[in-house]
């Protein structure tokens, strides 16, 4: 955050992101929604999790499945040993009108027919562009301390988090220079945890990788729990977005936005209004 006051005008006005930050965030919010649309293909081809080295196809970790009953098709999710009906979104959907036995529906893949070899071609070009994206930010952030200074939360910060809780749920949000200890804490755990570890588990399923470091398979235990980390990351992506957006949304939708396009972001003045 490069929080300067804009010369000549209202000293209310500050530099909230720099430009890194914000071309990079707008790529990476690209690349996601690619990712995860065409990784949804790759998994509707065998809609199955498994941990280990290889497939026990008696114990999935996850499977959605579908079947022919008197009723008609229905489609099942089971997590863990626990089933649920999930007719109509997950196991089975309707495609052009005919219901299909597939894991996710065809509006949320790319694309939308089943076609593995599309969908991975789609997944590996976005792949490339969010790792070189990501090692961009990470390095730039690291070398002008961007993470050090406005993603790790000071001691003093911590220590108010009961009250930063507080105002969340009562929906306050005061407009500051710095991030609050919830979004440090969460941008930190995304861009230093979350992130990373897509990233390492995807090139642990990737066999070219896997040839030129064979030991990155062991320390995932397996290049099925591999996958399975790499989709439980793709989950906390999703609800970290859902929770994201809802919080841009409602805590000054233009002042954020604008912040994160333009860089220029309203802080509260003493009496001032909330933006
Ligand atoms: C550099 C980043 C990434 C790499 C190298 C990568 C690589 C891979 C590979 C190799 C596969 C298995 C392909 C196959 O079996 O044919 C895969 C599957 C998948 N990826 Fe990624 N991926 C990356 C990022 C992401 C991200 C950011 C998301 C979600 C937001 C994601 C979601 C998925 C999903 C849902 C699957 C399907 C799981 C499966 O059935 O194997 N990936 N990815
Ligand atoms: C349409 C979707 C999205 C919108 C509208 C959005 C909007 C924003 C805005 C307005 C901020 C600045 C917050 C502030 O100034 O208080 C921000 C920051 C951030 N967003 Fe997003 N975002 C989106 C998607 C994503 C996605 C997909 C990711 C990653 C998975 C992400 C990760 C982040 C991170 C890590 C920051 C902090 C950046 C930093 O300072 O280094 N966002 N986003």
């Amino acid at each position: 955050m490069a929080a300067t006051a804009l010369e000549g005008r209202s000293p209310a006005f500050i530099y909230r992101h720099t430009v890194l930050v914000r071309i990079t965030h707008w790529i990476n919010v690209v690349c996601i929604t690619f990712l995860l649309m065409s990784g949804l293909q790759i998994f509707n081809a065998h809609p199955a999790l498994y941990v280990g080295q290889k497939s026990d196809f008696d114990h999935p970790v996850l499977a959605m499945t579908a079947r022919n009953t008197p009723d008609g098709p229905v489609g099942e999710t089971t997590i863990l040993g626990h089933s649920f009906d999930t007719s109509g979104i997950l196991g089975m959907s309707y495609y052009d009108g005919v219901p299909r036995a597939r894991g996710f529906p065809s509006w949320i893949t790319v694309p939308s027919y089943q076609d593995l070899a599309t969908g991975r071609r789609w997944h590996f070009f976005f792949a490339w562009l969010f790792f070189i994206n990501g090692a961009v930010y990470l390095a730039a952030s690291l070398a002008t301390r961007h993470i050090w200074r406005d993603l790790v939360p000071s001691w003093s910060q911590i220590r108010a988090i009961g009250p930063t809780i507080w105002h969340h749920l009562k929906l306050k949000f005061p407009h500051e220079r710095e991030y609050n200890v919830l979004q440090k804490l969460t941008y930190l755990t995304m861009v230093a945890g979350v992130l990373p570890l897509v990233v390492l588990t995807g090139l642990t399923m990737s066999p070219g990788v896997n040839a030129i470091v064979p030991w990155l398979v062991e320390v995932f235990g397996g290049r099925q729990t591999a996958r399975t980390i790499h989709f439980i990351c793709a989950t906390l992506i999703v609800l970290f977005i859902l929770v994201h957006v809802l919080l841009v949304l409602v805590s000054g939708v233009w002042n954020n936005l604008r912040s994160m396009v333009t860089g220029r972001y309203r802080v509260d003045v003493a009496g001032g209004d909330h933006g």
